[in-house]
């Protein structure tokens, strides 16, 4: 069997803590849309893990780079490693993602240690490639920034070169995404895209 029979590997991780709210329903509209391509999906939900800050002790600058905080997000070290598609859906939080995202994101600090020091971090079968999902109560113009910012790192980290997104401005209650005209049509077929993006070519 050849890395193209395999399906496509996607790990979801959903970053807001709220249930049902306006990133969830975007992500699950993505994630229906990728199953409906093939891919085989696995979400996480941030809020439901206990993931702890960074506390920047140095334990994973020596050996072989392992965190040694011992949370949930030893669970993640391996999904990201190994997945072939990632999608990661924040809304915004004071013009940056949410804490629950960006706690995951700054335990990441061991794959960027790895990265640092010329070894592989990711171990994926296929091409990677990312999506990011976003929403934000204002239209402010930077609105989306500074998750794309701290995203870029995330992803040269991980070895992802293949960047989406798919944000949304002015979506505020729980839900108010679903008024959007387009929003959840528009999830569906990013991540039904992004499950077969350049699948032809692996
Ligand atoms: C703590 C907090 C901070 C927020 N900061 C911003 C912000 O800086 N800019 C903005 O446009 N909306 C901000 N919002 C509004 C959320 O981005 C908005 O309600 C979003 O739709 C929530 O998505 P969710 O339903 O997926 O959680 C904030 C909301 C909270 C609770």
């Amino acid at each position: 069997m050849n890395a193209s029979d395999q399906p496509v590997h996607l790990v979801a991780l959903a970053g807001s803590p709220r249930v049902r709210g306006n990133t969830d329903t975007l992500l699950a509209a993505a994630l229906e849309g990728a199953e409906e391509a093939g891919a085989r999906v696995e979400r996480y939900d941030l809020r439901a893990m206990r993931i702890a800050p960074c506390v920047h002790c140095g334990g994973c600058t020596g050996g072989e780079g392992r965190c040694v905080i011992n949370d949930d997000m030893q669970r993640l070290y391996e999904p990201l490693q190994v997945a072939d598609r990632i999608v990661i859906a924040s809304p915004v939080f004071f013009m940056g993602l949410t804490a629950q995202a960006k706690a995951m994101i700054d335990r990441c600090q061991p794959l960027w240690v790895r990265r640092d020091l010329g070894r592989p971090v990711s171990r994926a079968t296929h091409e990677r490639a990312a999506l990011y999902l976003g929403a934000g109560g204002s239209d402010f113009a930077h609105l989306f920034d500074a998750p794309r910012t701290v995203l870029a790192a995330w992803y040269w980290t991980l070895e992802i070169f293949d960047r989406t997104e798919l944000t949304f401005r002015a979506v505020d209650a729980r839900g108010a995404i679903r008024d959007h005209p387009t929003a959840l049509a528009q999830a569906r077929q990013a991540g039904r895209a992004l499950a077969r993006r350049r699948l032809s070519e692996e």
